[in-house]
């Protein structure tokens, strides 16, 4: 059965259509890569998913519940947790403080977050960074904290934005291993990446958003040598 489906939905801003009839299902424990050129509605679909935005059509159907109208932190109890384009941690908070927030998603104990908070920042390796003050470090661990955050909230579903945007290869190569690290947890996960080697290397499948509109879906075989998806995104790549 569907993790997750995505049916016909479409977002209007205006007379803008950010996202326009997509659909497409995700299997549990599949990594879905989410890609196409800048303004493609890859972050509005986010968006609607989770909850920020209601989709203006079509319907979302989380492990069987239907999404539509739901609030973001009701759509995070059921299980489903993103990460932000623009990473913004509590800065004023420590990287551990900043983790219990996702954590107390879970429980009331100050006690019990603080040990799942530890867990998640082990599974990210922030162990050394611990007590820092989360607006003092540098973008790769400020994108790690962003992830063991999400972990803490014990997702079914992880929404990556752009998780490794702004990274060098060393950032990004650790990213990658753990996005596969996350995977072998048996957690799903939807990841935007402009980074086409990345997003082939860890893809199950791929769907290709292009002007609102889904373009493509296949696996990254399938996708690279699609030749619209060439010719909308991919060009000299
Ligand atoms: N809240 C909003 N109000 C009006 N227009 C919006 C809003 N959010 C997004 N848009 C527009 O919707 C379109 C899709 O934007 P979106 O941010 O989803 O693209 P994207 O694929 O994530 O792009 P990028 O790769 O640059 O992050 C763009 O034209 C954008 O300007
Ligand atoms: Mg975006």
């Amino acid at each position: 059965m569907a993790i997750l489906e995505i049916k016909h939905v479409s977002k209007f801003f205006g007379g803008l259509a950010a996202n326009s009839d997509v659909s497409f299902e995700m299997v549990p424990g599949m990594i879905m890569g989410l890609i196409g050129p800048n303004g493609a509605g890859k972050t509005t679909l986010f968006n609607c998913i989770t909850g920020y935005y209601p989709p203006s059509r079509g319907e979302i159907l989380f492990d069987g519940h239907r999404m539509n109208g739901l609030h973001p932190d009701a759509v995070c109890k059921l299980g489903m947790a993103r990460t932000w384009q623009k990473v913004r941690p509590l800065a004023k908070m420590s990287v551990v403080d900043n983790v219990m927030v996702g954590a107390l998603c879970r429980t009331n104990s100050l006690k019990k977050a603080r040990d799942m908070a530890m867990e998640k920042i082990k599974v990210v390796g922030l162990e050394n960074r611990v007590k820092v003050l989360a607006g003092s470090l540098p973008i790769g661990e400020r994108k790690k904290l962003e992830v063991a955050r999400v972990l803490a909230t014990k997702p079914k579903l992880l929404l990556l934005d752009e998780v490794m945007g702004g990274l060098n290869p060393a950032e990004s190569e650790e990213i990658i291993q753990l996005i596969l690290d996350i995977k072998n947890l048996g957690i799903t996960q939807m990841v935007i990446e402009h980074d086409m080697k990345a997003i082939m290397r860890i893809s199950d499948r791929i769907v290709v958003l292009n002007s609102g509109e889904k373009l493509a879906e296949g696996n990254p075989q399938e996708i690279v040598s699609n030749k619209a998806v060439v010719d909308a995104y991919l060009g000299g790549e």
